[in-house]
């Protein structure tokens, strides 16, 4: 019988764990062949655990790290030292990493100090300017250095990487294992014995007669000026528009509750929640007539669902849905992001265009592809 391959499983934001569930399922169908670990940092707490509980994912190990604020520095250095007896317990084959944040960058050099193989889920996004996002930009760069194989999203992302000169056969594009994740939501949520009471609390508190617009924002290089500008424009489309409801279910990081809820709060058609559980959030961005943010995910998520997106950055990672059509960049100028809701809101054609479907970020398969690789090794 041959040996079993030693998988550990890194990850610590809701969006890491959202895209890394579908592949902690799938490596879990297969015990004959590999012995498969999860360790969360929890870089996130809440967050986190929404969704580990809805993929029904339970952590071997749990690091525990979140502290309110948080700093980089002592985030990357926790993370490191972290891992360091994981690593030495369990001694992986292979590490596998997720996308951008200090988790991703933490852990894949604790791997590589460990002597494990490192596989990067999400390779190859860049932006080129290493202040937007902020870190994540570096993040990424730095993992990519480091890592053995590359699974890319899309072949836009794969010649990033072959422009680094990184070795064509440690590249697999493979799609985005965020549409895995989508599916296995889909699925699950339209299964008989199924029941959310977020989603029925949606369903009873919201008027689904008016247009919804759903709003979510955190980046880093966003905090300060670009927040207050952000609330600006968000009050004055509520103010011109009564027939619009916005929904924005707020990041927990402080430095958005504070301007959110300082300049928010009180306005009869704009809804300030707390962060949903990523099945809700996914039937709401579907019962949603257009969506405003500057996250990452959501810009993949939005042209499977045919729902325009206006993204407060002025760069991003992820030209496809910028090209198709569904995507456009808005930054965080006030004036900005009232236009082009206002012109979304009046213009029927405009509208049609932006909502057309389309799926330049996956099949579904990713994980599967994935396993399949690591499986030939
Ligand atoms: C992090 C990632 C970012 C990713 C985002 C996804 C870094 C540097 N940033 O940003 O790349 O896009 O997650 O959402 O890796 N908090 C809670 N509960 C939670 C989560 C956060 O209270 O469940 C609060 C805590 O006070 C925490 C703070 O938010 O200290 C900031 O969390 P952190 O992970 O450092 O930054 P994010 O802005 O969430
Ligand atoms: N999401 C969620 N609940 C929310 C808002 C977002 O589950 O209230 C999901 C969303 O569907 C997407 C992911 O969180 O998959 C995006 O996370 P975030 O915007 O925090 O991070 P980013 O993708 O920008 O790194």
């Amino acid at each position: 019988m041959s040996v079993k391959k030693k998988n550990l499983i890194v990850f610590g934001t809701r969006p890491e764990a959202i895209k890394m569930a579908p592949l902690v399922k799938e490596f879990q169908k297969h015990p004959q062949k590999f012995n498969t670990k999860v360790c969360i940092t929890a870089q996130h707490r809440e967050m986190l655990d929404q969704v580990l509980s809805f993929f029904e994912i339970e952590a071997d190990y749990d690091l525990d790290l979140m502290k309110p604020n948080q700093n980089l520095y002592s985030l990357t250095t926790d993370i490191i030292t972290g891992l360091k007896p994981i690593l030495e317990d369990f001694e992986p084959d292979f590490v596998y990493v997720h996308g951008d944040t200090t988790t991703t960058m933490s852990a894949s050099l604790a791997a590589f100090y460990s002597g494990a193989k490192i596989c990067h889920i999400e390779a190859g996004l860049r932006t080129f300017n290493m202040k937007s996002p902020f870190p994540e930009e570096m993040n990424r760069c730095v993992t990519g250095v480091v890592s053995n194989i590359h699974f890319s999203p899309t072949e836009t992302s794969k010649k990033n990487l072959l422009t680094e000169n990184k070795s064509p056969d440690s590249i697999l594009v493979t799609g985005n294992t965020v549409i895995d994740a989508l599916k296995f939501s889909v699925k699950k949520v339209s299964q008989r014995n199924y029941v959310d009471d977020e989603i029925a609390e949606l369903q009873s508190t919201l008027d689904f007669e008016k247009k919804i617009i759903l709003v979510t924002g955190h980046r880093r290089e966003n905090h300060g000026a670009g927040f207050i500008a952000i609330c600006k424009a968000l009050k004055k489309i509520a103010l011109n528009n009564p027939e619009v409801t916005i929904v924005y279910p707020v990041h927990l990081n402080p430095n958005v509750q504070k301007p959110v809820y300082e300049l928010l709060q009180g306005l009869d058609n704009l809804k300030l929640i707390a962060p949903l559980s990523y099945p809700s959030f996914v039937w709401l961005m579907n019962a949603s007539y257009l969506i405003i943010t500057d996250s990452g995910g959501v810009q993949e998520e939005a042209p499977s669902l045919g729902k325009p997106v206006l993204v407060m950055r002025n760069t991003t990672e992820r030209p496809e849905a910028v090209a198709s059509g569904t995507v456009l960049l808005v930054g965080t100028d006030s004036e900005k992001i009232i236009k082009e809701t206002e012109k979304l809101l009046s213009d029927k054609k405009h509208y049609g265009e932006m909502s057309e479907r389309h799926n330049p970020y996956g099949d579904g398969f990713a994980c599967s592809r994935i396993i399949e690789f690591i499986d030939t090794l």
